[in-house]
């Protein structure tokens, strides 16, 4: 067993991941309380590596985990790069391999045959079976701000192009201001979920950029216990779906409420940060497509020849438009769990975790 308790933390190998399990803040926290943080080299992280080097982190060469110590846990953010290579090491990271998704037998396998372990950041949860770090609240942020980017757009005739990661909070809210003539004041929205991680998020980007507050409204399960579709969506420029879907429920909006409001519509973005696209129970049945960084939105069509124009923007990864902060949030979350991972063998935390680990490998090497 190395001296001091370790991490690891591993480069990014997804196109445009520029987000962090660790960061400075966090890997010093770690450090000061008798951790020894290795970090791998990393131009595509958002966080230089000298950041981490001043707080104490010891620099590794880029994408060299594989021949770490084997007592020594990695910790990264997304999926490992395709390989049948055996993994020894202990794994802390996304894997999206637990619900049956493409490949998840191939990802376990991995680990079984090298006697590693996987502790998957998706099912870290607290005792009331809620995840202890999740990126939900600056996926919000940043759905209202290409939401409001998009209304923007359409007011000067155009469709909002290009959507890139911005440096910090800051430089994104004086960018959608900027874009909206100095301010958001008179722009009317609505926030489904509005009590949740990323509608809170919603909310916060959209009191940043000046709207009033009597002019966000702010829904979650006691406003639509009624059951929808709901016509005070259509009264305001942008609606923002930030549920938790879990079961079927009735539409918030479809293409008959959408048309029969006819010219009258005020509604002209959806942002459904949700992204229920393919669930066949989506509240926002007016589109089927996940829009991109580099194409945000999609017209929704059939509306007829005189209808007042459209968008959806369904993009599935928006916190990467502010790696920064969305990277702080989660790290900062996950620090308690990380602080009690010398004693994996008794923390609930980590106890549950790998008894999940341990029930997916033998599904996977059972079949
Ligand atoms: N697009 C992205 O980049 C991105 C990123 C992170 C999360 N998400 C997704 O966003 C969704 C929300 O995540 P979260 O972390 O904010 O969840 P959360 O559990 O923190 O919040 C969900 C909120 O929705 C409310 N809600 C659920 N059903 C509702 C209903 N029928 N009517 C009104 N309110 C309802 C809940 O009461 C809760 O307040 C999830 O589906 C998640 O996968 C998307």
């Amino acid at each position: 067993m190395a001296a001091k308790p370790c991490f690891w933390l591993r480069c990014e190998k997804k196109e445009f991941e520029r987000r962090s399990a660790l960061t400075p803040t966090t890997a010093k926290k770690l450090i000061d309380t008798g951790f020894e943080i290795f970090v791998e080299r990393d131009e595509q992280r958002i966080f230089d590596d000298e950041e981490f080097e001043k707080v104490g982190c010891k620099l590794v060469e880029n994408n060299s985990w594989p021949s770490a110590p084997k007592d020594i846990p990695i910790i990264g953010l997304k999926e490992l790069p395709e390989s049948d290579e055996p993994l020894p090491h202990t794994h802390i990271q996304f894997a999206h391999c637990y619900k049956g998704q493409a490949g998840w037998t191939k990802v376990l396998g991995r680990f079984h045959r090298g006697g590693g372990k996987l502790y998957d950041l998706e099912f870290l949860n607290d005792p009331s079976g809620r995840r202890v770090a999740a990126f939900g609240f600056h996926a919000g942020f940043a759905g209202a701000a290409a939401g409001a980017l998009a209304l923007a757009a359409q007011k000067k005739g155009q469709t909002l192009g290009l959507l890139e990661p911005y440096a910090n909070e800051d430089a994104m809210i004086n960018a959608v201001k900027s874009e909206l003539g100095g301010s958001g004041k008179g722009v009317k929205a609505l926030v489904i979920g509005a009590l949740g991680r990323c509608g809170r998020g919603a909310v916060d980007l959209f009191r940043k950029i000046g709207l009033d507050e009597n002019d966000i409204y702010k829904w979650d399960l006691a406003e639509t216990a009624k059951g929808g579709p709901f016509s005070e969506i259509l009264e305001v420029d942008i609606f923002i779906n930030c549920i938790y879907l879990s079961s079927q429920i009735p539409s918030f909006v479809t293409r008959e409420t959408i048309t029969g409001a006819g010219k009258a519509r005020r509604l002209s973005v959806v942002v459904d940060v949700s992204c229920d696209t393919t669930n066949p129970y989506n509240p926002i049945p007016i589109y089927n497509i996940n829009t991109t960084f580099s194409k945000p939105t999609v017209a929704v069509d059939g509306l007829g020849p005189d209808a007042p124009g459209l968008e959806v923007i369904s993009i599935d990864h928006l916190p990467t438009l502010l790696p920064r902060e969305a990277s702080e949030q989660f790290s900062e979350d996950l620090l308690p769990s990380l602080l009690e991972f010398p004693r994996r063998e008794t923390a609930r935390v980590w106890t549950e975790a790998e008894r999940l680990f341990k029930a997916k490998v033998n599904e996977a090497v059972g079949r």
